[in-house]
Formats: structure tokens, sequence, C-alpha cells
């Protein structure tokens, strides 16, 4: 019994028919019955008693959202099943059974995902994430899912959904536990909202009976791609899964396509291409067959760079980046790779003479630098473009550095996972990129210099700075007065991501973050920043980039979060409706 309470007598309950016991329990009775339910609504919180109960359907006022009194369940899904209650009648009084009897609360939150996922519901999605991590399900089972989900539920293959729940999902090492929260629900409700009306995706399978080696595979899945075959492509990619080729090599045989034309679809397809990457390393061996068959269909419509007038005039930037290609062709990676000035190779990729960064990047590689190391510094170059963009440029121009900036993370992501030569083509495309941006930074923004402050700065005041539109500047300032005053950038980095997660983010800030975090951290490595003027720099740079981003997206009505805040206070039992009664 110790989970049994009383409701009050039987003849009095008849008489109310609805009231609200211990516990935040609603009773009703109705058609001759007693029925307990959790008197908040799972939608947002409204008092369920007040609401009107007819041929058994119980009917919210608030938004009208419907239950089976019985069953609980909804016949609204947005707003989610209610839990019930067990009653019983003893001498003439009510008792109510207070323990929801669910036999494993991890399945059950894991059933809700799915059936968010496959409808779209992101109140359901939300309230899965926040049951899971309450349960002690780690964040990488959660993701899992919504990769699964997302790579089998949409024809289209990998889209922005699955790129931002796998850069949310590097992220969350940055963030709190409403960040982490608010976080996987952003990505996988982003997952869901891709996949929604689409047809699923069905695997064609692989070669069978494939006895050919993998350089063969390579030859055919290039060939496939140029012509814009996904269906041959994605065969190869499952031949080569399923006759044991390593990652390493399925990685430098798609990388390698993915960079045979240039700065495909302003980079996203590179972009894509690494995401998905990462997701194999997170995900279950089973999944990397639909993983990387995801891939195949973004070949069929991206945009080839050489193509665009931009990249053959005023300047033909094509001919020279071809010829350069022949030089560095098959240049193994350095063993040992050969120091070069890397401030020196700064300037000239934010210089306005591309023939002559071509050149350069060239002679570099063939003195041995590591392209690892290159490509850190066009990322670099790219994060700059941002600090230094005006805002007097279109508000879309955001976008454009933003790719650029994004593309070369990728690049320089990809390297450190693949020894393939091919790819260092994509570091030219990434320098060339940050070449075509810089009319942006014409004029130029003074890049802010940390000032003293008469207050210690809170990293929690950035997020007052963003309530008001277009404090772009004001952003970029407190973040180098922060830094001239602290050395907490943990706290920096929380903030920064709550400055995302609690707007409507669009897909470019979720990427902006993430890459400009991951940025920082590589320059930490090997004790870099210690004493290394360049390095604290590059840190100073990818802090102020997305400091400056973000403001300039802020504020949004702030939908998306809400609902993973009414996740979080529907599971503690927190009231909603009174509050905003009140
Ligand atoms: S339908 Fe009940 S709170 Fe919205």
């Amino acid at each position: 019994m110790a989970n049994w309470v009383s409701a009050g007598s039987v003849k009095s309950l008849q008489e109310e028919k609805a009231k609200v016991i211990k516990g935040g329990i609603g009773v009703f009775y109705h058609e001759g019955d007693f029925y307990a339910v959790d008197n908040r609504c799972p939608h947002m919180g409204f008092p369920l008693h007040t609401g009107s109960l007819c041929d058994g359907i119980l009917t919210c006022h608030w938004h009208h959202a419907r239950f089976d009194v019985c069953s609980g369940g909804t016949l609204d899904p947005w707003a989610d099943d209610v839990p019930v209650y067990e009653t019983k009648e003893e001498n003439g009084e009510l008792w109510v059974n207070q323990a929801i009897t669910v036999s494993d609360k991890k399945e059950k939150y894991k059933q809700r995902l799915m059936k968010g996922l496959e409808q779209n519901l992101g109140l359901v999605i939300a309230k899965s994430v926040v049951g899971l991590i309450n349960a002690d399900v780690p964040a990488q089972e959660i993701i899992k899912i919504g990769i699964q989900f997302g790579t089998t539920h949409r024809n289209h293959g990998w889209g922005p959904g699955l790129t931002i729940l796998t850069a949310m999902s590097n992220s969350l090492p940055k963030l709190d536990t409403q960040g982490r929260i608010q976080a996987l629900y952003q990505g996988l409700r982003r997952v869901a909202g891709d996949c929604a009306g689409q047809p699923p995706k069905h695997l064609t399978g692989p070669l069978s009976g494939f006895s050919g080696n993998a350089d063969r595979l390579k030859t055919w899945y290039r060939n496939c791609t140029e012509v814009r075959d996904s269906q041959g492509a994605e065969r190869i990619v499952l031949t080569a899964v399923e006759s044991g080729m390593p990652d390493e090599e399925i990685s430098s045989m798609m990388m390698t396509a993915a960079t045979d034309h240039f700065y495909m679809d302003a980079g996203h397809l590179l972009d894509f291409h690494n995401k998905a990457f990462e997701a194999a390393e997170l995900a279950d061996t089973g999944l990397k067959k639909s993983i990387f068959a995801s891939l195949t269909p973004l070949f069929s419509n991206a945009v080839r760079s050489e193509e665009l007038h931009s990249w053959q005039a005023p300047v033909n930037l094509v001919t020279p980046l071809k010829a350069a290609f022949q030089e560095i062709d098959r240049l193994p990676f350095p063993e040992d790779p050969v120091p070069f000035d890397e401030k020196e190779l700064l300037e000239v990729i934010l210089s306005d003479q591309p023939i002559t960064m071509i050149h350069a990047l060239t002679e570099t590689f063939k003195n041995g630098a590591s392209p690892v190391k290159v490509a850190q510094i066009v990322s670099l170059a790219a994060a700059e473009r941002i600090v230094r963009f005006h805002i007097q440029n279109d508000f879309n121009d955001w976008i454009t550095v933003l790719h650029t900036f994004t593309h070369a993370h990728a690049v320089h992501e990809s390297l450190r996972r693949t020894n393939e030569p091919a790819l260092i083509r994509a570091v030219y495309h990434a320098a060339v990129s940050v070449y075509l941006d810089r009319f942006l930074n014409i004029p130029s923004t003074k890049r802010p210099v940390g000032q003293k402050e008469d207050e210690p700065l809170i990293a929690d005041d950035f997020l007052k700075i963003l309530d008001i539109q277009q404090q772009v500047n004001e952003a970029g300032q407190w973040a180098a007065n922060y830094l001239h005053q602290s050395k907490d950038t943990d706290a920096l980095f929380n903030t920064l991501g709550h400055a995302l997660l609690r707007e409507d983010a669009d897909f470019h800030s979720y990427q902006m973050y993430e890459a400009a975090s991951r940025e920082f951290d590589l320059w930490s490595g090997e004790g870099e920043a210690e004493g290394n003027t360049l390095a604290e720099y590059a840190q100073e740079t990818m802090i102020i980039a997305a400091a400056r981003y973000l403001a300039a997206h802020a504020p949004t009505a702030r939908e998306i979060p809400r609902v993973g805040k009414i996740a979080w206070r529907l599971h503690y039992g927190e009231k909603l409706f009174e509050e905003n009664e009140s």
C-alpha cells in the first residue's frame, strides 16, 4: 500500500466530478467510473481538472489537446500522452496508486524518441531527451538513435539536420546539463524536420561476388561521382564496406571524389562528408553503410565552383589551380614535417594577390610542410574574415564568410583524419574562397583590442548584449575584453553555447559555434597556446568570430528552445501554467 493515497470518499467525489489530490493527480468521476491522471497537461502544464470530460475524452482548455481519460493516450500527438494512475474503491473510499508502472524507463523513452522523430514532434523529442539523460543514458546512445533515423529516413541523403546533430554532439563537452539537453534536442529535432514527409532510404546493396581490389573500387567511385551517378556510387560504397575496406581507405576514396571539383556547393559537400565521417566514429559499425551511402546523393546536383564566373574572372583562378594540382600531384604527407613561417603565409592568404598565394601554397607543400598545419592557417584566415566583416555589408553576406570558414575547418579536420594527398586540393579551394571574400572586409572592421573594464566581466553578461539586435561590434569588443581579463574560456564557451541554443538558430549558426570551438581547441594542442603568440591570436580570433556571428543572428523569437525548457520543467514537476498566469 506504500504508493496508494486516499482521494477521499467515493460519495463526495461522485458529487465533485473532478478534483486534484496529493502529488498533483487529477481524479475524475465519469460515466460511473473513477479515473486518475497527471493533472499537468503534458503539452504545457495546464491543470487538466479544469478541462472538460465528455464521452471518455478529457479536453485541456488551453490548446484543446484531447486525451482518452482511461489510457492517457492523446488524439493530438503534438501534446504527448498523459500518465495515468490505477484507482480502487475500498470501504467507501477511493484510492489512487501514485506509482506509474513502467517496467523499463530507458526503453520507454527510447521508444518515445523514435515516435517523436517519426512524427516530427518537437515536444516528444525534447521530453524523451530529458527523460533519457535523467535515466543516465549516455548522450552517445541518444545520438546514435538520431543518426540511424536520419540516415535511413531520408532518400535525399545526408542533410543539415544530421550535420547539426553531429556538430552538437562534438560540442557537448563545452556545455552544462541544460545546454547539453538543448543541444541534443535541437539536433534531433532538426533531423526529424529534414526527414518529415521524405521517402525513406532503401539501400541498393553491394555488388555481389565482387572480387576486385580497393583501387578498382576507388576508380569506379570517382567515375560515378564525376557523372553524378549517385546510385552507382552507392553500390560501390556498400561494396567497399561489405568487402572490409578499412574506414581510412573509404574516407580516402570518398574525400578524393569530394575534392575532384572545386569548393562544391559552397563548401557544403565536403563539410557534410567530414561530419558524416565524424558520425561514423560515434555510431555502431552496423550503421556505416547507411552513413556512407547517405553521402552519394549529394553529388547529383552539386555546384562545381570552377564553373562559376567568380572563379574565372576578372582573375582566372581555375587555370593556376589546375597547374598547382599537377605540381603537387600525389605529393605524400611528410613523415617529418618542415616548419614554415605561419604568419607570413597567413598574410599571403589574406592578401589580394591570389596567384602569389597559390604559388606560396605550392612552395610550402613542396618544402615539406604539414598539410594539416597549412589547413589550420587557412581556417584562421577564414575566421579573420568574420572578425573583420563590416556590418554595412548585406546581411546575407554573413553566410558567405561563414561558408568559407566552415569549409576550411572541415578541410582541416579531414586532413587530420586522412592522409590522402588528393585532399590537399581542398586547402587551395578554401584559400581561394578566403581571397574571393576579401570585399566583405572592405571597409574592414577594426579588430577589437581587449580593454580592462572597471567591473569584472562575467561570461553570462554576454547574453544580455544579445538581447538587442545587431550588437555585432559590441559583442566582439566584449569578447576581447573578457579574454583580456579572464582565462576562463570554459565558462565563455558554455555561454556562447547558450547564446546559440537559446535562439531559433539557423543551420549556419550551429556550424559557426562548433567550428570556432573546435579550432580553438586545436590551437591549444601540444602547448601551442603557451608563449606562442600566433596561437593566442588564433584562439582570440575564433572567440571573437563566434561572438560576432552569433550577435548578428540574435535575438529571435526563441520558440525552439522554449519547447526544450518546457520539457525540462514538466519533467521536474514545475508549474508552467500558473506562472504564465501570474
Ligand atoms: S493543450 Fe494543454 S497545455 Fe496546451
